[in-house]
């Protein structure tokens, strides 16, 4: 490993279409006041029929290369690499990042998507990253983008309350160690043993799609939440611990968390775990939901945008998904030029 792998641009997009608590309560068997009270979430996004999942990750990638071009003149031809982090992909074949570095003019750059749930936007960033570092890149647009709606049972009120479609995106470039922005380890990790706990289980070869509806519902996505909660908080837990750790800030700690943003129940937990305050710990799936792998490169955003999250800061990222999935990064937050508001009015 030679270079290090330094953010230099962030941004993050959201459909127009707001569905409140409300609104969901008003053809499910639901309230404002469960769905606030066991999960934190007030509203979600999601995209219109006929809108996908690249549709996001482009524009939340040209956020990022704006921000990019704003921090040191990055320009599109300076991009040679595209990780996509989704768990909907326009089509089961093929990929959706070549598709997203077409479409923002990137040329023939490497692309190609990873499929880690939750945690993909963590995984996302250490292949970029170990890419950039090996030298078989220069410049990476890692984006993090689902559309979740789009593989929810309409009539099941544990998932369609949790869930909310979103995207977020970060250019890495090659810089020196000791560098604000520089990624400074990953811990990664899975469980295979409870892929059952979140999947959606026809569609691929095991259970192939016939045209017709699958038996029992098995088309849409399931999740066994309060076994996915007490994993969730462990794993984060365990994961931030053996990072924080690994980068020598066993003694301060991280001034920020910025964890998947599935629960804020989940939150606390992992904060009281890390023994951090409320205010360390970033919360903005209020406004979003879980946005999966796009979730914590938009609440950074939604971070550095409400100041939150403040140059100098020592930021560890933590997520967990399906798989099972976990995994952390850390970095001394930098000064960002600008990062375009995704906050609609
Ligand atoms: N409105 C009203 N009642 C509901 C709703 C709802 N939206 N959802 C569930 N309930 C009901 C259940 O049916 C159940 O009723 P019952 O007791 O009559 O059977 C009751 O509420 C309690 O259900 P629990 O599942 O125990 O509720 P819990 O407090 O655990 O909250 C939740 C459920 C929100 C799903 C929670 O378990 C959770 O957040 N889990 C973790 C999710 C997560 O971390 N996901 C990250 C990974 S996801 C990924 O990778 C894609």
């Amino acid at each position: 490993m030679s270079d290090a792998a330094v953010v230099c641009g962030l941004g993050g997009a959201l459909p127009e279409t707001v569905v409140s608590n409300d609104e969901l309560a008003a053809t499910l068997d639901t309230s404002d006041e469960w769905i606030r009270t066991r999960t934190g979430i007030e509203r979600r996004h999601v995209i219109k029929p006929g809108e996908a999942t690249s549709d996001l990750a482009v524009e939340a990638g040209r956020r990022a290369l704006e921000s990019a071009r704003a921090q040191d003149g990055t320009a599109p031809d300076d991009i040679d690499l595209v990780v996509l982090a989704t768990s909907t992909p326009d089509h089961p074949c093929p990929a959706t990042a070549p598709l997203v570095a077409e479409r923002l003019g990137l040329g023939g750059v490497a692309a190609f998507d990873i499929s880690a749930v939750c945690t993909g936007f963590v995984y996302a960033l250490a292949a970029a990253a170990s890419m950039l570092s090996a030298g078989t890149a220069r410049r990476a647009l890692v984006i993090g983008a689902d559309t979740f709606s789009t593989i929810l049972d309409p009539c099941d009120r544990t998932t369609r309350a949790i869930f909310g479609d979103g995207a977020g995106a970060v250019v890495l470039r090659t810089g020196h160690a000791g560098e604000p922005g520089e990624l400074l380890g990953f811990d990664l990790g899975s469980d295979g043993a409870g892929a059952e706990m979140i999947t959606v289980r026809a569609g691929g070869s095991r259970q192939r799609s016939t045209g017709l509806a699958a038996p029992d519902g098995d088309q849409w996505f399931s999740m066994q939440g309060r076994a996915v909660f007490t994993e969730a908080v462990l794993n984060m837990s365990k994961s931030a611990q053996a990072l924080i750790g690994r980068v020598g800030w066993a003694g301060e700690g991280p001034d920020r968390v910025v964890a998947h943003q599935a629960n804020v129940r989940i939150l606390r937990a992992v904060g009281d775990q890390l023994g951090l305050s409320a205010e360390q710990i970033v919360v903005n799936l209020d406004r979003v939901g879980n946005t999966v792998a796009g979730s914590i490169p938009l609440a950074l955003a939604d971070a550095v945008a409400t100041g939150g999250l403040r140059p100098g800061h020592r930021v560890l990222l933590t997520g967990f998904g399906g798989g099972l999935t976990w995994g952390s990064t850390a970095l001394i937050w930098p000064e960002l030029a600008t990062v375009p508001t995704h906050i609609h009015a």
